[in-house]
C-alpha cells in the first residue's frame, strides 16, 4: 500500500480529487477508518475530482446517495449502520459493490468485507492528530 500524511482537510480532500480524475468506470473505493478519520470528506473530494459540484454528505436516510451530472456516476454508499458482512450483503447494494456502473465510495467498508478479498482500491485513515491523518491507499490509475 501506498502511504500519505495530510496535514489538513484540503489535503485530504485533494488527494480524493486527484483520484478521482483518474478513476475509471466500475471503481470502487473502500474507505476505512474511524468516527470523523476524514472518509466522508475523501468522499467529496473523489466526487469533485469527476466533476460532481453538488452536495456531498453522507446519506442521512438509507444507505447510498447518488451523484449524477460529473464524467461518471458517484454511488456514495455509508455501512456505518450496518453491522455485518450478512446485513450488507441482504441490503440490495450489490449493483453498487460489484462493478458498479460509474464509481462507487464506501465508508465502513469493513463492514462488508474482509481485507484483500476483491479487486477493489481500499483505502485506510488514520487519525494521528487534530488535523493529521495518515491515510494508506492501493495504487488507482496508472
Ligand atoms: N486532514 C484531515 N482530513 C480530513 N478531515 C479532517 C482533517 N483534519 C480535520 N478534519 C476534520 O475531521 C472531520 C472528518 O469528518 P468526516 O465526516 O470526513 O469523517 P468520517 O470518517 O466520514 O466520519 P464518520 O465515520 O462519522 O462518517 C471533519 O470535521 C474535518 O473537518
Ligand atoms: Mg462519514
Amino acid at each position: 500500500m501506498m502511504e500519505v500524511i495530510v496535514n489538513d482537510v484540503d489535503e485530504t480532500v485533494r488527494l480524493g480529487e486527484s483520484w478521482g480524475r483518474r478513476a475509471a468506470r466500475g471503481t470502487v473505493f473502500a474507505l476505512e477508518g474511524d468516527l470523523g478519520a476524514g472518509k466522508t470528506q475523501l468522499a467529496r473530494g473523489i466526487a469533485r475530482g469527476l466533476g460532481y459540484r453538488g452536495r456531498v454528505q453522507s446519506p442521512s436516510f438509507g444507505l447510498i446517495n447518488v451523484y449524477e451530472g460529473g464524467r461518471l456516476t458517484v454511488f456514495h454508499i455509508d455501512l456505518y449502520r450496518l453491522e455485518t458482512a450478512a446485513a450488507v450483503c441482504g441490503a440490495g447494494l450489490e449493483e453498487y459493490l460489484n462493478q458498479p456502473d460509474g464509481v462507487t465510495v464506501v465508508e465502513w467498508a469493513s463492514r462488508w468485507f474482509g481485507p484483500g478479498d476483491r479487486e477493489i482500491h481500499r483505502v485506510v485513515l488514520e487519525t494521528t492528530g487534530e488535523n493529521e491523518r495518515r491515510i494508506r491507499y492501493d495504487h488507482v490509475g496508472d
